[in-house]
């Protein structure tokens, strides 16, 4: 079955077609990559899908609703979840307050972290804690429940941003560069993570630019370069493509 599909979507900035009429589907329950150079429009898919931009054309299609002209917070309730390629992350709260803040915020980068302070929510504060205690434990986070952000190294913040995803209890999460910025443990750990969510049923979209990672965790890869599909297969089909090799040359694809 097919959870994610995006139909022959645009997105102009000015004269930039930085989207232009890409087309795929995401099959449920399984871990996908989108990759290209930078600039190639990764981050601009990523926004389309969860409702940042809306497209100049095209649509795209959550277990076959369509999720244009939806705000974001009815896409979330809907089943998306997201990752941010620069974490974004209070710091004026505890670690686990940001994953709070994933049960009832939008997935805007502009975090409003004067909500958690609303009667009603204050409420509940006691079961989102205990869900948002337990999320930290499943990314491995555990030991940095109190801790300031500040305080927890730069790849404890990805995680950290992962756990107030799920806190939205996504159908389908992506996570934008996700390994940026990792040592080789920490990107170790975030393969295993990745597996694991994917056991769990989520389905899995990253934007990517470790191939390691990519070739590892993927069972399918869409290639975006200059807003457009370049190619798009398993990991060995795409790893094979002249054009893609072309587009990545000096890389290491
Ligand atoms: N809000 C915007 N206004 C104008 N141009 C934009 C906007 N957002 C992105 N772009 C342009 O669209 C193109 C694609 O950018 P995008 O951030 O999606 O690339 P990317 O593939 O995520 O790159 P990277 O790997 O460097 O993160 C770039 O040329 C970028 O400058
Ligand atoms: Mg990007």
């Amino acid at each position: 079955m097919s959870d994610l599909q995006v139909v022959a979507l645009s997105k102009v900035f000015g004269g930039l077609r930085a989207t232009d009429d890409v087309s795929f589907s995401i099959e449920a329950g399984t871990v996908n990559s989108i990759i290209g150079p930078n600039g190639a429009g990764k981050t601009t898919l990523l926004n389309l899908i969860t409702g940042i931009y809306e497209p100049s054309s095209g649509d795209v299609r959550l277990g076959g609703k369509s999720l244009i002209g939806k705000p974001t917070h009815v896409r979330v309730g809907m089943g998306l979840g997201r990752t941010f390629q620069t974490p974004q992350i209070c710091h004026n709260m505890s670690a686990i307050e940001n994953v709070m803040l994933g049960s009832h915020l939008q997935l805007d980068s502009r975090l409003a972290p004067a909500a958690l302070r609303r009667r009603s929510i204050v409420s509940a504060d006691k079961q989102c804690r205990a869900r948002a205690a337990e999320l930290m434990n499943y990314v491995g986070l555990g030991r940095y429940l109190e801790e300031s952000p500040g305080a927890m190294p730069y790849g404890a913040l990805k995680r950290l941003e992962i756990a107030r995803a799920l806190a939205g209890s996504p159908k389908l999460i992506l996570l934008d560069e996700p390994a940026a910025g990792l040592g080789a443990p920490e990107k170790a750990e975030l393969s295993q993570l990745i597996s694991k969510l994917s056991e769990s049923g989520v389905t899995t979209v990253l934007v990517e630019h470790d191939m390691k990672l990519v070739m590892s965790v993927s069972k399918h890869i869409v290639v975006l370069n200059y807003g457009k599909k370049l190619a798009e297969g398993t990991p060995d089909v795409v790893r094979d493509n002249p054009e893609v090799i072309a587009a990545y040359l000096g890389r290491a694809a």
